[in-house]
């Protein structure tokens, strides 16, 4: 699939010319056939439902995993708008029948928790390997023309050696998560030299926002700190003094559509990163006291999580936002209210 000639930006052009602002989402994708996989969790949800109100022809494929971010609410009042095919992607059939046709694919389908991938290793290396596989192979031989966008993770640099973090930072992963997943991103540029995939891969930071799991730390330690902000209860910040950067869920949909029309000729790695760094401490003070509400005790690590803790990390995603034109548009303060907000009227859902 070849974007619009004035839809690509400029950072991506091996010429130059247009000015990266001039991405329009709206012409890119109304009319599209789009495909989200891990479309009912936190992420994939919110790209679907961004592409259903640009106009796009939007199918959905999840496995609905128990314990991952999956929730049928994240989708109800778009029912009637998209295609919800609950399906496993690990299933060539499935795979194969849902990739056919379609112009760009959205590969959010993935496990998240780094200590369920810890004690369930082969639950991790089914989704974010063999399952991305089957995925890729549909793709060569049902959809060679798509332009995939997957959704990589910081986790798969271990723990930095030096910051800000850039694509050039050695990968060496902490957790049987980062090892899967650096194989899952590779397989993905693989695919893209040998059989001309047009795949893009984003190494995402800590994302957050409306309809992330917040029942349990799965996803990340801050679902778990909202859900208890929220119910004016107490939570836990372990060490407190690692620095993160933080990204809000609709600047990271921003990211993954621009991503969609860059060339893939440069480079097909971006980190993408986000407000400025912070530590857990201080996110905690933040927290509470936007939320008005709520309370915390710092302790230290559990052992468990300690042996897989990656320190401090916050990206240097000069890379994308020159190729892109993407920059953040939320700040983390307006981030973190707008989430409150959205889990003060809906919270049992997510429970
Ligand atoms: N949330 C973050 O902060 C974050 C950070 C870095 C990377 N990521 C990556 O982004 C992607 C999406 O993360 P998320 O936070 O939305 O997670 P999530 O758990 O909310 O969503 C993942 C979805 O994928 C589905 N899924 C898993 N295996 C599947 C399979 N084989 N076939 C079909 N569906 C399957 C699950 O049912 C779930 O709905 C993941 O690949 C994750 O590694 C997320």
């Amino acid at each position: 699939m070849s974007p619009p000639a004035d839809q690509v930006p400029s950072g991506a052009k091996p010429s130059g010319g247009d000015s990266p602002s001039r991405f329009d989402p709206v012409r890119f994708f109304a009319g599209r056939k789009v495909l989200v996989t891990g479309g009912l969790g936190f992420i994939g949800s919110n790209v679907a439902r961004r592409l259903v109100d640009l106009g796009a022809r939007v199918q959905v494929v999840d496995a609905h995993i128990p314990d991952s971010g999956a929730n049928p609410v994240n989708l109800a009042d778009y029912a009637d708008r998209l295609e919800l095919f609950i399906g496993d992607l690990g299933d060539p059939a499935t795979s194969a029948e849902r990739v056919r046709g379609q112009e760009v694919i959205f590969n959010l389908a993935g496990n998240v928790s780094h200590i369920d991938s810890m004690q369930m290793p082969l639950m991790d290396l089914n989704a974010n390997v063999r399952a991305q596989i089957v995925f890729l192979e549909a793709c060569r031989y049902h959809a060679p023309d798509a332009r995939v966008v997957y959704a990589s993770t910081r986790q798969i640099y271990g723990r930095p050696t030096s910051l800000p973090v850039n694509e050039q930072h050695l990968l060496d992963p902490v957790d049987v998560n980062g090892v899967n997943k650096m194989a899952g991103e590779a397989y993905h540029t693989l695919y893209q030299h040998v059989y001309g995939l047009a795949s893009i891969s984003l190494r995402l930071t800590n994302v957050f926002g409306p309809r992330m799991r917040v029942k349990d730390a799965r996803q990340t330690f801050l679902g778990l700190w909202l859900r208890r902000v929220v119910e004016d209860a107490s939570f836990e910040v372990w060490g407190g003094e690692q620095l993160r950067d933080l990204t809000y869920i609709d600047d990271v949909v921003d990211a993954f559509l621009v991503a969609a029309s860059l060339d893939v000729a440069p480079t097909q790695v971006y980190n993408l990163g986000g407000s400025p760094p912070i530590s857990l401490f201080e996110l905690a003070q933040r927290l509470v006291g936007i939320a008005g509400q709520g309370r915390y005790s710092v302790t230290s690590f559990p052992a468990e999580r300690a042996r897989i803790d990656i320190g401090d990390y916050f990206a240097d995603d000069s890379r994308f936002r020159a190729a892109s034109g993407w920059q953040p548009r939320v700040t983390l303060d307006q981030g973190l209210r707008q989430t409150i907000d959205f889990y003060r009227g809906i919270l049992d859902a997510y429970l």
